[in-house]
Formats: C-alpha cells, structure tokens, sequence
C-alpha cells in the first residue's frame, strides 16, 4: 500500500503525528483478501448510535450533497448518510457547487461502474481548487477495494475522505478528521462490523420505502465482487425489521421493498432460533401496508416455504426478481450458482403453479468465460421457456479478485456484443407479448409523480412494476388509482384514469 506517510496532524493538539501509529489513525486501508474470510464470530447489534455532543452542530450553516451509484442497497446507505449528516446539522443541496461536503457513494459492480466515478471525480478537481475548504469523499462498495484506494491515492489528490461500507457509523468522525487533516483520511474495514440499528435515516419521498432486512453476502459467485465489498451475510433481527415497517406504516408510506444481496438466505446466520425469510414475510404481510416487494433473491435459497407465503398475496405483490444469470447448467457450474437450468426451472415452474399470474425479471449475464455459441442458445431458449417480463442485461466483467477474473477470456469482445443484442431483442418481443393481454384491462397504480418527460402526465407503477403513465390530478400522487389501459408498449404502458381508491 503507498500513501503519503508523512507526519500528520493530531486531531486533539493540532500538532503532527509523528507516529506510525499515529498514522494509522488516519489511514486504514482495505485488501479484498481479508474481506473474503469468513469467521464464526457472533454478530452483535448495537442500538446505542448516537452523534457525540461537539459534532452535533458541526455542519450548522452548511450544506451537503450525496451522488449514488449502484444498486438500492447503496440508494438506501446515502438515506444513511444524510441522516447521519442532518443529525450533525447540514442541510441537503442538489447540486455539487453549492455542497461543502460532496460524499460519492460508489458501486463496484462492473468496470464500467468504476469509470463513472473516477471521470466524475476528475471533474471535481477545479471544485476543490475553487474552494480549498470543500470536503470530498468516496464511500461504498469501490473503497473496499485496494486498487481503487491506491489509484485515489496516486491521482485524486482532490479527494480528501475515503470511508467503507462498514464505516458508515463512524462518519461523524471520519468528516472531523478529515476536516483538521492536511491528508487523506482513510479508514475502510475488510471485515464486516456488527449491526447498527438506529442510525438516522432520511428517506427519499415519502410513498415508497427502503427497509434492509440483511447485509452481505456468502454466495461468492465466481463473477462478483459484492461478498468481499459487503461481507459476510447477517441479518436484522426480526422484531427490529418488524417495527420498522410498521413505523412506516404509520407514517403514511404506501410500498416496502425488502433489501438484501440475498434475501432468501435471511436467519441463516441466527444461531438461536430457526427462522427464515418466509416466516419474515409471513409476518410482515400482516402489517397495514398496501404493497410488500423484496429484492434480490437467489434461487438456491428459494423454499417451498417462502412461496407458500408469497401464495397468501394480500400485500405481498405479484413480482419476484430471480436472478438467472445463465441458461446452460455448465456456465452457472462456473459461475458457482449452485444450481443447474434444470433446478431454476424447476422453481419458476413451482411458483407459477401457486401464483399463476406472477410477473417474473431476471438479471443476465452474456459472455461469462468459455461461454460457447450453444451455452449462449441456451440462455435464450431459458428466456423463452420462463417468459421474463424484463431483464437486467450485462456484458461480463472481470473484477479483480474474483476467481472469474484468472479464468481464460476467451470470448471476443464483438460476440458479446453481438449475444446481448440478440438477448434484448428477445427479451424486448417477449417484454411487449407479456403487456398485450393489458389492453383495455383496468389496473391498480401506485402513483408515483410526474413522468420524467412530460410533467403533464402522471407515472405510476402496477402492483407487478409496470410503469403507467396516464392523465391526472397531481392530487393523486401517493395515492392509488384504478387506470384502463389504452395503449400498450414494450417497457411502458398508457392509460386513463377510472377511479381514484381511498386507502
Ligand atoms: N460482470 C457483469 N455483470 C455482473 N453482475 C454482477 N457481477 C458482474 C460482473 N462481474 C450482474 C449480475 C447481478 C447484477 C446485480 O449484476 O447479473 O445479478
Ligand atoms: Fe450495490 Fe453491488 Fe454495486 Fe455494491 S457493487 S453498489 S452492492 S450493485
């Protein structure tokens, strides 16, 4: 690891450490080698958060803005972020020019992901030689890789705070240090911390909600990074997951969406009692709130149990994301999915059969190492035989660290190309023959606010996530309408609005 190991200041007498250990007050750098372990120790929850008293007004009169990249877990940490950073009184702002903190909370998923953020970090440069005072910092998933720290180290000098995804509770700190410090304030876990339970939150809008119901993940799939950004897996505990929701409820939201790397793999960490994911949902399908999704699942984990469960309906809605990956039982062998074709089909077979009219997404990755021209047909042929709404689409890509990383490369880069087009287009006549029975029916909508491009028109989503659009009162966002479709597209649908429903 190189950093500049030059003496740093001393928080608490303002004069330079002169200590290595010293030093490493400031900088805790990560090794994905170390995330990768995987420990009996007991997980702890802690509810006793709070914000020490000499921090609590030490954004008074200033403003902060957070730019995330990823998925809704991360989505979810930045409602952290900011209820962290409210508590410590900064205000939001939308813009990075008006902030005197910018916080990226960053996604490590696929290459690309990672370009993102380092071009948006490059342009952040002539804003910090503008205001020296700035405070720029990069969290999520990319900190907890050594290689994106050492390259922030050698080319981003203008970042100033770099934190993991298990530091998030010590942001406080962290913002402090990296206030009083000339250098780079760096403290990022390779492993996984207890369980904080009440670090404040700020959640966007007040229609839909985040709840986490686990973190981590120990699937390790041979392809992804997430296990090591994320560590081991460990769930809430039922009764604070519970309480949550209910609170929401309360509080007037309409939908939940359950977050986990692997829901279906909730309360198999608890060491005293058995409980899983379905007896989860069979509970929180009892609390006063119109509509229940979860995401992401894994078909491994996927039980009878669960969808006995998801058989009761009520607010549990008709969607389920099952993430494929691949159709050929030899690639999902190499991608350690640890099922075959067979078993997945198997499973969408056993969930139609209990939920007939159930709308099922995917998440698919084209040109995984060795992937031949027949294994790719037979992704397709999956595609067909499940009948996806939609799907999630990638082109694979190779994370350091990741046993598929070393695995030989051998596809070329314009056949990869070439399958996921061939793979959309599929997915896209699929997607349209799936809408086509929409036509004229009437629909329940969660009305979400105005459509993106044209603020004339309302968006809205179906139980099973389709997007609608239709002509309303803007009274009507946060609540449920019925629409008659009246125009059906591929990835959109377009209606009129019959009623209005109290709820
Ligand atoms: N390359 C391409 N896609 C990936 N995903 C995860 N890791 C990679 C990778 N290395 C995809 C998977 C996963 C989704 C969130 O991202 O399809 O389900
Ligand atoms: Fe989310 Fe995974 Fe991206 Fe991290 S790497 S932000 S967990 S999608």
């Amino acid at each position: 690891m190189t950093g500049k190991k030059e003496a740093t200041p001393d928080l608490k007498s303002g004069k330079s450490a002169k200590t290595v250990e010293d030093f490493a007050k400031y900088f805790q750098p990560p090794s994905l080698k170390e995330a990768k372990k995987r420990g009996k120790e007991e997980i702890k929850v802690h509810y006793n958060f709070d914000i020490p008293d000499d921090m609590q007004e030490i954004g008074k009169g200033k403003r902060y803005h957070v730019r995330t990249y990823g998925c809704q877990m991360n989505e979810h940490d930045s409602e952290t972020i900011s209820g962290i950073l409210e508590a410590m009184g900064y205000t939001a702002v939308g813009n990075v020019e008006e902030a005197d903190v910018v916080l990226f909370n960053t996604c490590a998923i696929r290459e690309n992901a990672e370009d993102k953020v380092f071009g948006e970090l490059g342009h952040m440069k002539r804003l910090k030689n503008n205001n020296p005072n700035l405070i720029l910092g990069v969290c999520g998933c990319m900190s907890q890789e050594e290689k994106v720290v050492n390259k922030i180290l050698k080319s981003y000098q203008q970042v100033d705070l770099i934190f993991g995804t298990h530091n998030i509770h010590r942001l406080p700190h962290l913002l402090r240090d990296a206030m009083f410090s000339k250098e780079m304030v760096i403290e990022v876990w390779s492993k996984e911390g207890d369980i904080i339970e009440n670090m404040p939150k700020i959640r966007e809008g007040n229609i839909k909600a985040w709840v986490n119901i686990m973190y981590g993940c120990d699937k390790f799939c041979t392809y992804c990074i997430v296990p090591y950004t994320r560590g081991k897996e460990r769930s809430r505990r039922p009764e604070d997951v519970i309480a949550e929701v209910r609170d929401l409820a309360r509080q007037g939201y309409k939908e939940i969406m359950l977050l986990g790397q692997n829901v279906n793999a909730y309360g198999k960490d608890f060491e005293d009692m058995e409980y899983g994911f379905g007896d989860l949902l069979d509970e929180i399908r009892k609390i006063d709130i119109p509509r229940i999704r979860f995401t992401t699942s894994h078909p491994r984990d996927f039980d009878d149990h669960l969808i006995e469960v998801l058989g009761k309906r009520g607010n549990l809605v008709e969607h389920i994301h099952l993430p494929v990956q691949s159709g050929s039982t030899e690639v999902l062998k190499r991608m350690a999915r640890k099922y075959s074709r067979e078993h997945y089909l198997e499973l969408v077979r056993k969930i139609k059969a209990v939920i007939p009219d159930v709308v099922l997404t995917t998440d698919i990755i084209v040109g995984f190492p060795g992937e031949t021209d027949e294994q790719f047909e037979e992704t397709l042929s999956l595609v067909e035989e499940v009948g996806y709404d939609s799907a999630y689409t990638f082109i694979y890509s190779p994370r350091e660290g990741t046993p598929a990383a070393v695995m030989e490369d051998n596809v070329p880069i314009e056949v990869k190309k070439q399958r996921l087009y061939r793979l959309n287009e599929l997915l896209a006549k699929i997607g349209l023959e799936k809408n086509l029975p929409l036509q004229d029916q009437v629909v329940e909508v969660l009305v979400e606010g105005e459509s993106k491009n044209n603020p004339e028109v309302l968006a809205g989503r179906t139980r099973t996530n389709k997007l609608v659009h239709f002509i309303g009162d803007k009274s009507l966002i946060g609540q449920f309408a019925h629409v008659k479709i009246t125009d059906v597209k591929t990835w959109t649908l377009h209606g009129e609005i019959v009623t209005k429903i109290e709820v």
